[in-house]
Formats: C-alpha cells, structure tokens, sequence
C-alpha cells in the first residue's frame, strides 16, 4: 500500500484509493452533472411535437436508460407516434445527441461537478496512478466535455474507453471487463468512481471496487454493491452510510408505492380516455380550440374540441386539423345549438374517438348514431335522473356535473350528485365536473370511485389557452363568492343558468329579462318572442 500526501481528509477513503494502482472515472454525472443538460436536448428535439419533459418524469423514466427505449416510450406517452413530422426514433436519439454536443459547449463550466478538477488533478501529480475514463457515451460526447475544447483533460488519462468500444452498455460488465483488458491491471487494483447503479453493478460485476458519488437525479439509486458511497469529490468528501442510504430509498420507496396506488385509481379513466391522467379539459365554446387540445393532450390530460355552434365547416376543418397530430381527443357537440344535427353528422363521419353530448341531452338514436360510428360515447348529466337515462340510451361514460361549475349549469350540486349516482354506479366510468381546481381534489374523487374529472375554469389560465389575458385576470382577480348563476325571474321565461363572474353582462342580462317579463305581462309579446 502506497502512502501518498492524502487528497481525501476522510481516512477510509484515502486509504482505499492508496490500494489502488488504476484510477477510473465515468464522465456523464461523474465529472459532470450534466442531466439537465440531457433534458434541454429532449426537449428540443420534442418541442415541434408540443412536448416537453420535466424533471420527475425525467428521473421516473429515462435517468440511466437507453435513449432508444425512453425515446419510444416519450413518443406513446405523450401520443405523437400519429404525429405527421414523427420522425423514426434513431433518428431522433442522433438529433438529441447533435443538439447536446451543442448545449455541452454553452453549459460546460456550469456543470462540472464539485471538486473533480483538483481531484484529477491530484491523481494526476501522483505517478504511481493510472488514470482511465470509462464511459458508455460516445466518443463525440466524450470529445465535446473532456477534450480540447471542453475541459481539455482527456490527455491526462492513459486509457479511454467509449461507449463505442463495447456492445453492451453499463450495467452490463463489458466496458469494465475490456478496461482490465487494456490497462493489463488485475481488478483488484483498480478503484472505479460512478454516480449510478448501473455504472456501479457494471464494475463491480467485473471485479472492481467502486466507489458510488451519487448526483441529485441518481441519489435515490440502489448503491448496495458500491464498497463506498462519498458525498462528493472534494477533500472534504464524507461517506454516507448504508443507514442514510436506506432511510432515502424507504422513503423513495413509499412515494413510488403510493405513486402505484394512484395508477390503480386512475387506470379506469386512463384506458377509457387513453391518458396519463384521467383529467378532461371541459369543452368551453370560443376557448378550447384545436390548441388548446394538442395542449392538454401533451399533457396527458384529454383534450375537448367545443364545437358550440360553430359553422360546420369550420368544425369539420378544425377536426382535420387536430386529426393530423391526434388520434385522440374528443369533440364536444351542444343538442340544442341550430347546427347539432350537422355536428353530429361530420363527427360521425370523421370517426372522432369520443363524442360528447352535452347541453340538454341527446335522443337515444343520436347516442346510437355516434357509437355506431365508432365513437366512445360521453353524455354530460346534470341531474340523477338524467345520468340514469343516459345509461338506459346506452352511454359509454358519464360526465357529472355540477351546479358549481363554470358555464351553462344543471340545478343539483356536485356532492349531492356523487351520492345520488356515482356512489350508486360501478359499471361505467364517471367523471366529475363542477368546482374541481386541485390534484387533492382529483384524487379524493378518484378515492370516491370517479374513473377522472373534468375540468373548465382552471384550464383558461393555463398559459397555453389562447383566451384574451383580460379574461384570464379576471378569473385571478376574483373571489370565490364573485361567480354567480343568472337568475331566472318567473317560470313563464326560463333560463338555463350560466354561472359566470357577477359584471355588466350580468346585470344587463337580469335587466333585459325583467323588462321582457313586464311586456309578456302586458301581453305586447309573446312566450316564443320573449
Ligand atoms: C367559459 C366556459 C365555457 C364553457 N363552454 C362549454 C361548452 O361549450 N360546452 C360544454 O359542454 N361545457 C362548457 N363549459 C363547461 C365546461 O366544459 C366544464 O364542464 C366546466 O367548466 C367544469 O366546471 P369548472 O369550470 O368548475 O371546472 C364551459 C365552461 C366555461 C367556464
């Protein structure tokens, strides 16, 4: 054992690294934290798709994986394989490696991670050291952060070995068998630093003792088979204990069993609407436009076309439209809107994977007409007994709603329908509409036995909805008590409510009826006119 000036003040860490004669180090989270770097180079490779990865979906599912396999499995995810400008997935992964060869340079000095440059500097002034890089990236990568135009280091190292030198990648043995290989060094006197498990399990299937350096997004990783887990790689860095470790992944552990429990709840809602979330975006007429749906279905939400009482062809030009990037969405069509029946016909005929009926409610041969079409069938219930009769005409799913929701409204509130009917209903899926704004919310309803929700306000301030911004404030200025249904004065002139911020529209509306009513009084108009 050699007894060099330590670098590390921890003596069991000093000492391992002084039985050692080849010291190896991986580049991709060791020297680099360069994950978010990662992620920007997805994104832009996704961004003309309207998709964007954060980073819990990130460290969820592509964190030490093959970008081949999280690419395929982004592109379901997020319900672009229908995409006209999809590309196929090698390609993408190349694009993504071009684009983070470029980022790497923007961001390099940012990411090198703490202490590693006076560390290989240090093993550099020891002679007695070897020195190798063993990473599964290629050698572009390699080129781009560790070269002469990166950190310019990789003439300190005797060995490098690239991703391109093995068939299989970490955690396979491969890479670490061929660096004993190369460097002719017996596995016991190599010391190989990584951040992640599979880096790990590849050198230590191999014979190797690791030391682990966890990174943020690799933390919470089995490190069982590392000799040691350190901080970092500074002089001051300091094991962590198998203890610590396990309490993380305890913890880590009960959040991806609770993360599985609410899967089994929202797989119901997931396969009728094929989401991620069962969470519908209400079709809200003039707002929920076609980008606002390829928005909410990025998401992994459900997007709703309004098709209010648009002209047909307009209906029928903006189903074309969503059609070239989305098999699935759903289009919401107004009974009693003047072009109904026209509406009713070009989804049908457009084959739309689920058809809304809402405001009023359908026939039972319109309900048959859009499931013969193919269409999964929703039918929007204000009340218990129109739930039950959109049952009986045969509906796929029920969106119940209730009277605290923004727009046109039935006249029962949302609790008092979950007890009338979806504590009453298992055999079709349910969801709830009306007041709903927060994932707590979604998930005490997913608890009640809602398959999902559907959501309408909430959506209008999202920033990808193109409603006027003066809108949108409005619906930050108010209070909760500020939204209001429209009255209805006398029996003689009904009105379906609309619940809606108390304005001038508002008062006008009350106004307009009272005078209305004074003239049916009067007998100067009739009921029809009125
Ligand atoms: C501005 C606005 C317009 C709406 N337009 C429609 C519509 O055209 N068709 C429809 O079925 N529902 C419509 N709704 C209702 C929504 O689809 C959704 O069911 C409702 O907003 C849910 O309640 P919440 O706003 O409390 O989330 C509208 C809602 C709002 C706020």
């Amino acid at each position: 054992m050699f007894s060099p000036t330590p670098y590390f003040k921890n003596k069991e860490i000093q000492s391992l690294l002084n039985t050692s004669k080849l010291v190896s180090l991986d580049l991709n989270g060791l020297i680099v934290d360069d994950e978010p770097v990662q992620v920007m180079a997805t994104n832009k490779v996704f961004s003309p798709y309207g998709v964007t990865i954060n980073n819990e979906y990130w460290i969820t599912n592509c964190v030490g994986k093959n970008a081949h396999k999280f690419f395929e499995k982004i592109i379901k995810d997020f319900n672009i394989d229908n995409h006209p400008e999809i590309k196929p997935v090698k390609e993408l992964v190349s694009l993504k490696n071009r684009y983070y060869i470029e980022l790497i340079k923007e961001k390099l000095s940012t990411i090198v991670r703490e202490g590693v440059l006076e560390f290989i500097d240090y093993i550099n002034s020891k002679v007695f050291f070897r020195k190798a890089i063993v990473t599964s990236a290629e050698p572009e990568e390699l080129e781009a952060i560790a070269g002469e135009k990166g950190l310019n280091i990789t003439g300190l190292f005797d060995i490098l070995i690239t991703g391109a030198d093995v068939k299989k990648s970490k955690p396979d043995p491969e890479i670490y068998l061929k660096l004993i290989e190369k460097s002719r060094t017996a596995p016991e006197f190599i010391i190989a630093f990584e951040d992640s498990e599979a880096g790990v399990k590849s050198a230590t299937k191999a014979g190797i003792r690791c030391i682990a350096v966890p990174n943020r997004f690799t933390k919470l990783q089995d490190f069982s088979s590392a000799t040691l887990v350190i901080s970092n790689l500074t002089q001051d860095a300091e094991i962590i204990r198998e203890n610590n470790l396990v309490i993380t992944r305890i913890k880590a552990q009960k959040r991806s069993n609770k993360l599985r429990e609410i899967e089994k709840l929202m797989a119901k809602g997931n396969k009728f609407l094929s989401t991620r979330v069962p969470i519908m975006c209400g079709a809200m007429t003039w707002v929920s436009d076609v980008h606002l749906v390829r928005a909410v279905n990025r998401a992994g939400a459900f997007g709703v076309l309004a098709s209010g009482n648009m002209p047909p062809e307009q209906l029928e030009s903006n189903i074309d439209e969503l059609k070239k990037t989305d098999k699935i969405f759903g289009v919401n069509l107004i009974t009693i809107a003047p072009n109904f029946q026209n509406h009713l016909e070009i989804a049908c005929r457009k084959k739309v994977s689920h058809i809304i009926f809402a405001g009023s409610y359908p026939k039972a041969s319109e309900v048959k007409k859009a499931k013969d079409s193919g269409a999964k069938v929703l039918c929007f219930a204000p009340t218990q007994q129109i739930a039950d009769r959109m049952v009986s005409f045969g509906a796929d799913g029920i969106i119940l709603e209730g009277s605290e929701a923004g727009g046109h409204i039935g006249p029962v509130s949302t609790v008092v329908l979950i007890q009338q009917f979806l504590f009453e209903m298992r055999e079709i899926p349910i969801f709830i509409a009306g007041g709903i704004a927060s994932g707590k919310m979604v998930l005490h309803l997913l608890l009640m036995g809602a398959a999902g929700v559907q959501m309408g306000t909430r959506f209008v301030l999202s920033k990808e909805c193109t409603a006027h911004q003066k809108f949108k404030e409005a619906f930050i200025r108010a209070q909760a008590r500020d939204a209001m249904a429209t009255p209805q004065f006398d029996s003689a002139l009904p009105v379906i409510p609309v619940r809606a911020l108390k304005n001038k529209g508002m008062k006008n509306f009350a106004k307009l009826q009272l005078e209305l009513l004074k003239k049916l009084e009067e007998g100067k108009i009739d009921r029809t006119q009125a």
